[in-house]
């Protein structure tokens, strides 16, 4: 990443031009002279660990301005707005050149409050607002959404449309990996991470979205002479890691309302003394379960799947984490990666130890629930094929898109339900309720 201050050079050299895109989705519009300072692809997430600033993202296709977000406080009688200067990156892919893609962070907010922000030009404003999370609590109420490997299909768009019209309204998304599937068109066309921008906008130009990488994010092609992994994602979804003292922005840790969020990566190295496997080792003791009692991680590889398509790929990274997990009581792990839903029992599978021949899943009260929520829409194709018998450790599986919600009432007491992209938005096809591991004992 670096920071560009002069067009690059090579900005008209690229025979494919990042407002090609734009225009097929809304064509009939203006040339490229009057839309050459409108403002695409905004999004938002959180900028620090505590929930008082937030990371805004936008792409100008042409020129790098505007380079400035306004935003206030809503509904406050003397309007004091306030500005901050966005951090701007581009890259060139194979043959793709990226527009400026501007990050600005903008700190000291107030809890629990709504904010309005603009990123204006002399001929366009687009404005959004958000809520600030309510401040840190152990029974502080939240509402995540969870989506996973999400694709910008029609199936994409019926998950996204039915995860903003649920009637128990999620206040940020958990993303379990998988955004664009750019890698999965002929030369990965970058376009298509210009069009997933877009096309989340609606969303996460709103509430913020807590980002992982998937496999689709490597975007590693050697045939094209693109070495540098993760090249895309990296430029254009930025997140706080150096907030939780991470060195790497693919694991990292926030806290939000009531739960401690930890995101970790499937696609780094995770042996004991990398640098991911020491700073979880860091982390742990920091988390006060007496300040966020509930405790989430995200990851894009799912430890416990009963389907063919990735079976067993966890495992390794299984073997590493998961006696960490029970030890310090996880409530719940996402991932996606598998196309489908499923749903785990409190198990774990820590015993063995190659000689004792204890190599079976057990149920363990102090083991999170393990979700794979990769039925986000993809462009590959449901993943509709289970191994039979259902195992005893899947309490709940399906092949169907989806998204899920995870709606935290207290310290002891959370609701969770999955809902499918056929079904009417309040209908809900598994649900279960949690109960803290460190606050309760119950199921
Ligand atoms: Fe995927």
């Amino acid at each position: 990443m670096h920071l560009d201050t002069e067009p690059p050079s090579w900005r008209r050299k690229s025979n494919q031009n990042p407002l090609d895109s734009e225009k097929k989705l809304e064509s009939g519009q203006s040339p490229i002279t009057k839309r050459q300072r409108l403002v695409f692809q905004v999004h938002i997430t959180r900028g620090d660990h505590e929930g008082r600033s937030m990371i805004i993202s936008w792409v100008t296709p042409v020129e790098k301005y505007p380079n400035v977000v306004t935003y206030w406080e809503a509904g406050t009688k003397h309007l004091h707005k306030l500005q901050t200067h966005s951090e701007i990156t581009t890259y060139r892919y194979y043959n793709y050149a990226s527009g400026y893609i501007h990050h600005a962070t903008i700190k000291d907010l107030t809890f629990d409050t709504k904010y309005f922000y603009e990123v204006a030009s002399n001929e366009v404003t687009r404005q959004f607002s958000f809520t600030t999370p309510p401040k840190l609590g152990p029974d502080v109420p939240y509402t995540f959404g969870v989506i996973g490997d999400l694709g910008q299909t029609a199936d994409s768009n019926r998950t996204l449309e039915h995860y903003m019209s649920n009637p128990i309204k999620g206040q940020a998304v958990l993303f379990a990996g998988d955004l664009s599937y750019a890698d999965d068109h002929p030369n990965h066309d970058n376009t298509k991470w210009d069009t997933f921008g877009r096309f989340i906008e609606k969303s996460v130009a709103y509430q913020p979205w807590i980002w992982s990488a998937g496999n689709h994010e490597i975007d590693l092609a050697s045939n094209l002479e693109e070495t540098d992994p993760f090249k895309p994602y990296l430029h254009r979804y930025y997140v706080p890691y150096k907030a939780s003292q991470s060195t790497s922005p693919f694991w990292y840790s926030i806290k939000r309302a009531s739960t401690y969020i930890i995101v970790l990566s499937s696609y780094s190295a995770y042996g004991k003394y990398t640098p991911q496997y020491k700073w979880l080792e860091q982390e742990l003791p920091k988390i006060n379960r007496y300040e966020t009692p509930w405790v989430i991680v995200i990851l894009h590889v799912p430890w416990y799947n009963t389907n063919h398509y990735h079976y067993m790929e966890g495992e390794s990274m299984r073997v590493q984490f998961e006696s960490l997990f029970v030890q310090y009581k996880f409530d719940i792990v996402f991932a996606g990666h598998v196309h489908s839903y499923e749903r785990s029992e409190r198990i774990s599978n820590i015993k063995y130890n190659i000689t004792n021949g204890l190599s079976l899943p057990v149920r363990d009260i102090n083991a999170p629930v393990y979700i794979t929520i990769g039925d986000g829409g993809n462009m590959e194709g449901i993943a509709n094929n289970f191994i039979y018998p259902q195992p005893n450790y899947s309490a709940y599986r399906e092949a169907s898109f989806g998204h899920a919600i995870r709606d935290i009432k207290n310290r002891t007491h959370a609701y969770y339900c999955w809902q499918r992209n056929q079904d009417n938005e309040p209908v809900v096809a598994d649900s279960a309720w949690f109960f803290n591991r460190f606050f309760s004992y119950g199921g």
